[in-house]
This record gives C-alpha cells, sequence and structure tokens, in this order.
C-alpha cells in the first residue's frame, strides 16, 4: 500500500510529537510508530527538564549554556548548546501553557530542583533548574503533546515498523514500513522525513532503556549511507537498581539523596568536592565503579557484583511520597524496601546514547564533515546528534532536547515542504525492503536470534562499557563482526503474519548489531578519555588530536571513520573540575 503525506515522523516519543505538533500546522503529516504514542521511553523519563527559569533562585541561559558545554567534556557544538539554553524558557511555558502539570512552589510558579552537573555562576555550586512533574515529567509531556497532537489532527500509524529509508541522491524520499498488526508492507512518499526513534540501551545487559530502544532510525540510516556521529560515547547512569538496571532517578540526590560505600562514607567527597553527588553522570558511574574495584562497594548475596548504596532516608516519607511517588514505588516493587528507611543498592545502568544521526540547529541530517544536508531528511532527540550533548549528557537535559529541537526541525520542516514537489513512488521502492524480509523469513534457522542478543549485550556491557581499553574493545569488534555473520543464518520461527513479534525482534537484533560495530569500532578509534568514553590505556583527554567529533560510516562488514570539527566559539576547552 502506498500513502503520501508531506511530513513522515517516524516514533512518537517527545521529540517526535513536538515535530509533529509544529509541522502538522502546515504541512499533512503522520506519525509512524513501533508503539502506541504513550508507550514511548520518553514515558520513563523522571527528573525534569531543564531551564534557567530563575524561579527559586537566581539563575541564567548563560550558566545552563556553559554547564551544558563543560558537563559534555568541550565536545559539545556551543552555538548548539546556546539554543538549548536560551530557548529551554520559552520550551517549558510552552508545555505549560499546553496543559503540563507541573509541580509548583508555594507561590504557585513551576518548581525547580537540583540535579547533577547544573551550576549557578560557572560551576560555583549546585543550582535548582530541573522543572519537574513529580518523577514523571517525560510521562506528562508525552501526555500533552499526544492530546495536542490528536487535536491539531496528526495521522497516526500505531505500531508500524519502519524497516527502510527510500533516497534519490541526496534527496530523501520515503520509508518503507511493516504494519505489525497485519505484517503488510507500507510505503510512504513524504517531502520530509524525521527519525525520532530514540535511543539503543538495549545493545547493553544492564540499562534502563525500555525494549523498544533498539536503534532503528540510526541503523536504518547507516544502512543507507548516513554516517553516524560520535557513537563512542555512551551514558551509564550511575544509580541503576543493581542487577536490574531500572532507572533511579538522579532526582534522589537532586532531593538529598547520597551515595555510600559500605563504610558509609559519602564517597563522592573525595572525588568531586564541590558538587558531591551532582557531579555529572559520567564522573559519579566511575567514582562509583572505583569504590567497588576498590572493595569498598556492599557484598552482594554472592551472584552478583557488589553495589554501593543510594540512601534517600534524610529526604522523609512525605517528601519521597510528594516528589519521588514511582523511586518510592519502585523500591517496594522491585527490592521489598522503602527508601524512606533502608538506602537502596544501585549500581551504573546504560541510559544515554550522545550520538547518533548527525544534524544541524534545525534538524536537517548531515552527510558529512562539510555539513552537506540530505535534503528532506531530519533527525531529533536521542536518535540524532546535534550536538548538544558532547561526550557527556547533563540530566534533564534530554527532555529538553527533545522539545527544543522537536520545535524547531517541526518548524523548519513546515517551511521546506512548501517549496518541493511532493515524491512518487511505486511499489518496486520497497523491493529492498522484501528482499530483506525474504532472507529473515525463508528456510531453516541456523541460529537462534535469543542467544546472538544476550551475547551481544554481554559482550558490549563488559567491553565496551564505562572502562574501556584497547584489547577488550578489539575482541568486542571481532565478536560483535561474528555475531552479525551468524545473524545471516538467522530465520524466523514464527511464519504468521499477524503481531509476528518473532520478525520484530529479529529486525530489532540486526539494528542493535549494526550499532554495536559502530560503538565498538567508534570507541576503539578515539585514544584518549573524554566524557563517558573512558580508555585506560588512554586517561587523559587530548585536544590537540582528538577535539573532534566522529563520523563513522557503515560499509557493509566495515566502519569507515571521519571526523567533523567542533564549534568552540564561545568557551575555550578547559580541564573539568567539579
Ligand atoms: O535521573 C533521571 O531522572 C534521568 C534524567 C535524564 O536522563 O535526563
Amino acid at each position: 500500500m502506498i500513502h503520501q503525506f508531506d511530513t513522515i515522523i517516524i516514533g512518537s516519543g517527545g521529540s517526535g510529537l513536538y515535530a509533529a505538533l509544529e509541522a502538522s500546522q502546515r504541512s499533512k503529516t503522520a506519525v509512524l510508530s513501533k508503539l502506541y504514542p504513550i508507550r514511548s521511553h520518553t514515558g520513563a523519563a523522571q527528573g525534569g527538564i531543564s531551564a534557567a527559569l530563575g524561579n527559586v533562585e537566581e539563575d541564567r541561559a548563560e550558566w545552563h549554556a556553559f554547564d551544558t558545554v563543560k558537563g559534555g567534556d568541550y565536545l559539545v557544538d556551543q552555538k548548539a548548546a546556546e539554543i538549548l539554553a536560551e530557548e529551554a524558557i520559552q520550551a517549558v511555558y510552552d508545555l505549560e501553557n499546553r496543559g503540563l502539570p507541573f509541580n509548583r512552589t508555594p507561590e504557585g510558579r513551576i518548581d525547580q530542583r537540583r540535579f547533577g552537573g547544573h551550576t549557578k555562576n560557572f560551576g560555583e555550586a549546585p543550582v535548582r533548574r530541573a522543572c519537574y512533574a513529580a518523577d514523571r515529567t517525560g510521562h506528562m509531556i508525552l501526555q500533552t503533546l499526544y492530546q495536542q497532537c490528536i487535536k491539531n489532527k496528526v495521522a497516526f500509524y500505531d505500531e508500524f515498523q519502519v524497516i527502510d529509508l527510500v533516497k534519490e541522491g541526496n534527496i530523501c524520499r520515503g520509508v518503507v514500513a511493516i504494519e505489525l498488526a497485519t505484517g503488510e508492507i507500507h510505503i510512504f512518499g513524504a517531502k520530509a522525513v524525521l527519525f525520532a526513534t530514540g535511543g539503543f540501551g538495549r545493545m547493553f545487559k544492564i540499562t534502563s532503556n525500555a525494549y523498544a530502544n533498539t536503534g532503528d532510525g540510526p541503523a536504518v540510516c547507516a544502512r543507507r549511507g548516513i554516517p553516524l556521529q560520535d557513537m563512542e560515547f555512551f551514558q551509564f547512569h550511575p544509580t541503576g537498581i543493581k542487577g536490574l538496571g531500572i532507572l533511579i532517578s538522579e532526582a534522589v540526590r537532586g532531593e538529598g539523596g547520597i551515595l555510600r560505600n559500605k563504610e558509609g562514607d559519602r564517597f563522592m567527597e573525595n572525588y568531586s568536592p564541590t558538587l558531591l553527588d551532582l557531579a555529572p553522570r559520567d564522573i559519579v558511574a566511575r567514582s562509583l565503579v572505583t569504590e567497588v574495584r576498590a572493595g569498598r562497594g556492599i557484598r552482594g548475596d554472592g551472584r552478583i557484583d557488589d553495589y554501593v548504596h543510594l540512601d534517600a532516608t534524610g529526604i522523609g516519607k512525605e517528601t519521597l511520597l510528594a516528589k519521588l511517588p514511582d523511586i518510592t514505588g519502585f523500591c517496594q516493587t522491585y527490592l521489598g524496601i522503602d527508601p524512606a528507611d533502608t538506602p537502596i543498592p544501585v549500581l551504573p545502568t546504560a541510559h544515554y546514547a550522545m550520538g547518533g544521526i548527525p544534524t544541524d540547529i534545525n534538524g536537517q541530517v548531515v552527510a558529512d564533515g562539510n555539513g552537506t544536508v540530505v535534503q528532506g531528511l531530519y533527525a531529533v532527540g536521542e536518535c540524532a546528534c546535534v550536538s548538544v550533548h558532547g561526550a557527556n549528557r547533563l540530566g534533564t537535559n534530554s527532555l529538553l532536547d527533545l522539545v527544543v529541537f522537536g520545535r524547531r526541525a517541526g518548524r523548519h520542516i513546515g517551511g521546506y515542504v512548501k517549496d518541493v514537489d511532493a515524491p512518487r513512488l511505486s511499489d518496486a521502492d520497497a523491493d529492498p525492503a522484501r528482499e530483506w524480509l525474504k532472507k529473515l523469513t525463508e528456510g531453516p534457522s541456523e541460529h537462534h536470534g535469543g542467544h546472538i542478543t544476550d551475547e551481544m549485550q554481554t559482550l558490549m556491557m563488559e567491553k565496551v562499557g564505562i572502562y574501556r581499553n584497547e584489547q577488550e574493545m578489539e575482541e568486542a569488534e571481532s565478536q560483535v563482526q561474528e555475531l552479525r555473520q551468524r545473524y545471516r543464518q538467522v530465520r524466523v520461527q514464527d511464519n504468521s503474519s499477524c503481531f509476528n513479534t518473532d520478525l520484530l525482534e529479529i529486525i530489532e537484533l540486526g539494528n542493535l548489531l549494526d550499532l554495536s560495530l559502530i560503538t565498538a569500532v567508534s570507541a576503539r578509534n578515539r585514544k584518549e578519555s573524554r566524557g563517558a568514553h573512558s580508555r585506560e590505556d588512554y586517561p587523559e583527554r587530548d585536544d590537540d588530536a582528538w577535539l573532534k567529533h566522529t563520523l563513522a560510516y557503515l560499509e557493509e562488514d566495515t566502519v569507515r571513520i571521519d571526523y567533523k570539527p567542533v564549534d568552540i566559539s564561545l568557551w575555550q576547552p578547559k580541564p573539568r573540575t567539579y
């Protein structure tokens, strides 16, 4: 079946919905999602969205931009960070005006709390910058934007999995998708296509990411010749529930929670004397692992690793229930404890991809280091790399990224589609996708996809995790290659066409394997430590050699590396101290 729209948006999280909201005001817009929109992973974002409103203490957009640049270990494109911080304020008020139920100060203003790496006066002390709706901020953003999209008559194609991009030279013409309910192939012709498919934390064993976070957008783009930027930078959130990876929001520390080792010591005093537990995540995650490696972790139950405690007992039951109700519930459900009186056992969990599809500040995808734009192709949110997070994202800047750049991309699309002709796609445009599906569905299976998934997640966790070195990354690279070979012999065991989750999981695994390879190669290539990329064999940041973005091109079984300059037009890189 062939459909025709001005704008197709793939993904219905915060960035996709915001882009849809804007684009639909000037173009016929559809959103394709493999989920129902309100089940998107944005709904799992807990702690808040940052904006220098200054509602509870003095704050400035300039401080926010600087924190973002420094937090990202100077790999951030600085003009993009300036836009993020400046447009944050209007973005939050827009959400408020559209109905988002933020927590309030006693005077009725949007309340704000502390979060890691957000400071006053260029690093002096933590500042209250995160606007929040209890610990359900992402969930509330989704609900708000979805309602507005329905009001704007955006067309929704729920439970459609995108499998290919239709491109003619440097112009994007549409996408091919499979309808999960029927197995039918659909072709969507569009003047503009925007990817907003979220992250790919499912390449790691322990992750805070939803099962759906399999990097479908970046993988589809990579296979169509689009480079992926800065894929070596993957953030581990310091506080996942030990063994499970379920996120315990940084907001717990923002409200006064303290990390303690087995002696009960507040160990962050030794690693970040100024910001303590509210240092940026890369620093806290490494500090936590260092404590455990030094034997100061708390002995687990003999089957899992040592861990540390997140002590929220000083926050008080009333505040926990009012401001962190979901966290309180998670602790009761998954650990059988009440965080008001028992410390929470935590370990780092794979949380956020700083890298992704490279874009300019309007969400237009760029195809090379010179900034050549792919006409009609856009990306926003976690699947994209604009790059406002550089080598390490600050907490609460991801919801902000979704809203600010989702809005900018949607507006840009509204202007772009006015001046271009609608592409005429034919049934033959889906032939490469059909060919690929045929390979996955015909003949006996030599390997089981589930085993490959397990092996990939374990090796990525162990060899391309928080601490990295040459030998392990080389092993990871060749093991992922071997898994990709085995993947070619995987076939579905269920041949039905109605909600074939076997097929869906195999498609997703193919995406994760391609992204794992690109991540491992990009990480091994970068011979320095910066932000979340921490190499034991190259422990220092090396601005002379490595102050540049990686562009990785997937070329069949190899990954070709190129580079792109970093915009450092506002602040010169300095050593990072907190
Ligand atoms: O800790 C958190 O609530 C996560 C927020 C984020 O990743 O921005």
